[in-house]
């Protein structure tokens, strides 16, 4: 079991000086946990990857503070990340950018470019702020499952591997950041929590998803976020494209004079009057608020998962905003294994 620190001063400059003395600290963000570590130090990143269970081709996002602290790493000349970053930063949004020779190869698994991040939850913030060097951290779960949005996620699924998690209770957003490369083209990696639309207004021009990330393999990858199995629950998952017509008739199939045969979950995007008092029915939020549902979501995958259910029926967001990075989730969980 891992011990909770709190956001008591004491405990954040006690997990600023573990993570500069190279040790791990799971850390809460606006957007998942992270599991952290001193970005300089190769062998607390190393241990980043075993704990995850992560394959080394998979390159790590690192934190920092500020354009600033993003300038001692990474090559910052591209006029859009100044754009980008007042914007967006700090917040949900991370930028592939060239990497300067101080980081390490194992940080961004051997390439020329380094993932950054600025996180605008005010513990991360403190915690970056106090280990004093920019922090390597990917999502806090174990590769391939659902990231965590509690520190109890975290305990859950990696705490016997794990000392030390900053509990900042819920995350805000719930899902991980928007990847953007940013080169000669602007192209986003991975859809996240800032969308298309925000950053296409940004920069002026429509920014594309990159090629490949709709149907990317363990083999040929641009970033692995972007796997088309990724972010699974235990439990098989089955996407409904117009779910209010198709509830009937599947609560029908697995329902007998007993109840439910198998252990099913029908989950909508809102509460359903007509479904709301059965047993077996979930929504991700009261008013189909995409930010409430994105908020909830892994958190609703990993209770029905650790309740037992062997199959979910899940209705799709609609594909615009958050709902196209709701919609990339909920494919990559429901991808065959
Ligand atoms: O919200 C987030 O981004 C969370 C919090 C903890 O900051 N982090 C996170 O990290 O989701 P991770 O490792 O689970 O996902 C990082 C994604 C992966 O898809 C990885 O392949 C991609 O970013 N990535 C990292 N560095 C890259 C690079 N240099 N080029 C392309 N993709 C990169
Ligand atoms: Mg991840």
């Amino acid at each position: 079991m891992a011990h909770f620190l709190t956001d008591s001063p004491k405990d954040i400059e006690y997990a600023g000086s573990l993570l500069r003395g190279g040790e791990l600290v799971a850390i809460p963000t606006e957007t998942v946990y992270g599991l952290a570590a001193n970005a300089f130090n190769e062998e607390a990143v190393r241990r980043i990857f075993l704990v995850k269970g992560r394959p080394f081709i998979d390159p790590l996002i690192v934190h920092v503070l500020s354009l600033e602290q993003a300038e001692t790493i990474a090559d910052t000349s591209n006029p859009s990340v100044k754009k980008l970053a007042e914007k967006f930063c700090p917040g949900p949004l991370t930028m592939v950018l060239p990497k300067k020779d101080c980081v390490p190869g194992i940080v961004t698994a051997g390439g020329s470019t380094v993932a950054i991040r600025m996180p605008r939850h005010p513990i991360a913030r403190k915690i970056i702020e106090s280990a004093g060097v920019p922090l390597a951290a990917p999502s806090a779960n174990p590769f391939g499952y659902v990231s965590p949005t509690t520190a109890q996620h975290v305990q859950d699924s990696l705490g016997d591997k794990l000392e030390y998690i900053v509990d900042g209770g819920e995350c805000d957003c719930g899902i991980e950041s928007t990847v953007v490369f940013v080169g000669e083209k602007i192209e986003i990696f991975r859809l996240g929590a800032t969308t298309r639309e925000e950053i296409s207004a940004c920069i002026s021009i429509p920014v594309g998803i990159a090629k490949g990330v709709l149907e990317a393999t363990e083999e040929r990858q641009l970033s692995p976020g972007m796997l088309k199995k990724h972010y699974s629950p235990n439990a098989q998952l089955v996407l409904l494209d117009d779910a209010k017509s198709e509830f009937p008739a599947l609560f029908d199939k697995f329902h007998g004079e007993e109840g439910f045969t198998k252990k099913v979950a029908f989950v909508s995007q809102k509460r359903l009057g007509n479904f709301a008092e059965s047993k077996n029915f979930f929504w991700l939020s009261e008013s189909g608020d995409p930010a409430d549902v994105a908020r909830s979501l892994f958190s609703l995958l990993r209770k029905l998962d650790s309740s037992g259910y062997e199959k979910i029926f899940v209705e799709k967001s609609s594909n615009d905003g958050i709902g196209a990075a709701i919609n990339d989730r909920l494919s990559r969980a429901a991808a065959k294994r």
